[in-house]
C-alpha cells in the first residue's frame, strides 16, 4: 500500500525519536512491500523560531491532507518566555483540535520485561495489567475560555462539555470495550462539576445501547487511587481531557517509564496523530540516550488505526518485545545486568528485528 505521513519532530529530543520511528517503519514499508512517503514539518518552538507561531495553517492543512501524521514532542525552557496564546504547547492543542481527533488511546500494559522498573508492589504486579484509558482531547478546560484579571491576581479556566462531545467518545469507548473484556469504567468528579453531571447521564443513557458491557462510574479521585492499588480491575476507561492528562501519567508510571507509552489520537475518520505521551525531556536532548520506544510503538498504532496494517503493527510490537527481552535499555529503564543503549542504538536495534 502507498501512504503519505506528515512527521512533526518538535522540540529537544522529539527529533532524535522521531527519527528511530521513522527508521522502523521505513523497515516495515521495504519488508511487508509498502510505499511510505513521509514530509516533515515544525511544530512547537521549532515552528515558533521558523515562523514566529507555534502551527501554521499551512502545516495544519498538510496534516490533515496526509493519512497519519506522527508527532515527537514540543515545548521546553527556551520557550518559557513566550505569551501564552503563542507557547508550543498551544501549536499542539490546535493541532488536536484542527485535526478533529478528539479520542486519545493511551493503552498501558506491563512490557514482562520491565516488571522490575514497576513502582507496584510485586504481588500488584503479578495481575495481568491492561488497561485503554480512552482520553477526550478537543474539549474541556484545555479549550475553555481564559480570563486574567487587569491586575493579574485573579484567573479563570472554564471547563465546558457538551453531550455530543462526550457522546461521540463514550461510543468509541464502548466499541473498543465490546472487542476487548466488555468492561468500561467511566470517570468524573460528578460529585462536584456539573460537566461531570452531564458526562455521566450521557455515559449511562448510552450504556443501554451495549448491554453486553459492564459499566462501572469512579470519581477521579478514587480512579486515581484505584489505579496503584488494583490496576487489574480495569479495561477500558473513559474520562476527559483533563484527568486523563493525569491519569495516563500515572499509568505510565505503573508501567515502568513514561518513555515506553504510544497514544493514538482519532477522530471520526481513519486519519490519525499518534505521539509518545511524553514530553520534550530539555534535560537529555542532543545526547542520543532518549528512550525512543513509545515513538516506535506509537508507530506501530498508527499502522494498526490509520492505514489497518494489524500485521506490521504487531510485527513492531514483537520487534520491540524481542529487544527488551534481549535485555537492551535505554537509562531511563535500565536495570542491573542489562546492555545500556542510546537512541539510535536502539532504534537500529529494533529496525533490524523487523
Ligand atoms: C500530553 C501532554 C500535553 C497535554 C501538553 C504538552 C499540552 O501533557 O499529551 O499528555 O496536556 O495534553
Ligand atoms: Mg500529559
Amino acid at each position: 500500500m502507498q501512504a503519505h505521513i506528515v512527521t512533526l519532530p518538535g522540540d529537544y529530543i522529539g527529533p532524535e525519536i522521531v527519527a528511530q520511528a521513522v527508521k522502523v517503519l521505513e523497515k516495515v514499508a521495504a519488508k511487508y512491500g509498502h510505499s511510505f512517503a513521509f514530509e516533515e514539518y515544525a511544530l512547537g518552538g521549532a515552528s515558533i523560531d521558523r515562523y514566529g507561531v507555534p502551527l501554521t495553517d499551512e502545516t495544519l492543512a498538510k496534516c490533515n491532507a496526509a493519512d497519519a501524521v506522527l508527532m515527537g514532542s514540543v515545548g521546553g525552557p527556551k520557550w518559557d518566555g513566550v505569551e501564552p496564546a503563542r507557547r508550543p504547547e498551544k501549536g499542539l492543542l490546535a493541532l488536536r483540535k484542527g485535526m478533529q481527533v478528539f479520542a486519545n488511546l493511551r493503552p498501558c500494559t506491563i512490557h514482562p520485561q520491565l516488571a522490575a522498573a514497576c513502582p507496584l508492589r510485586p504481588d500488584i504486579v503479578a495481575q495481568p495489567i491492561d488497561v485503554m484509558i480512552l482520553r477526550e482531547l478537543t474539549g474541556d478546560i484545555y479549550f475553555g475560555k481564559r480570563w486574567r484579571s487587569e491586575d493579574r491576581k485573579a484567573a479563570t479556566d472554564e471547563m465546558a462539555y457538551s453531550e455530543m462531545e462526550v457522546e461521540r467518545l463514550a461510543r468509541i469507548g464502548f466499541e473498543m470495550a465490546m472487542k476487548r473484556r466488555k468492561k468500561l469504567c467511566s470517570v468524573d468528579k460528578a460529585n462536584v462539576l456539573e460537566c461531570s453531571r452531564l458526562w455521566r447521564e450521557t455515559v449511562a443513557r448510552l450504556a443501554k445501547e451495549y448491554p453486553e458491557v459492564e459499566v462501572t462510574y469512579m470519581y477521579v479521585d478514587n480512579a486515581a487511587m484505584q489505579l496503584i492499588l488494583r490496576p487489574a480491575q480495569f479495561d477500558v476507561m473513559i474520562t476527559g481531557n483533563l484527568f486523563g492528562d493525569i491519569l495516563s501519567d500515572e499509568s505510565a508510571a505503573i508501567a515502568g517509564s513514561l518513555g515506553m507509552m504510544p497514544s493514538a489520537s482519532l477522530g471520526s475518520g481513519t486519519r490519525g496523530l499518534y505521539e509518545p505521551i511524553h514530553g520534550s525531556a530539555p534535560d537529555i536532548a542532543g545526547r542520543d540516550i532518549a528512550n525512543p520506544l513509545g515513538t516506535i510503538l506509537s508507530g506501530a498504532l498508527l499502522l494498526r488505526h490509520s492505514l489497518g496494517l494489524e500485521a506490521e503493527a504487531a510485527a513492531i510490537e514483537r520487534a520491540v518485545s524481542q529487544v527488551l527481552d534481549e535485555g537492551y535499555r535505554t537509562g531511563d529503564i535500565f536495570s542491573e545486568g542489562c546492555t545500556r543503549v542510546g537512541c539510535t542504538q536502539m532504534g537500529d536495534l529494533v529496525a533490524e528485528r523487523i
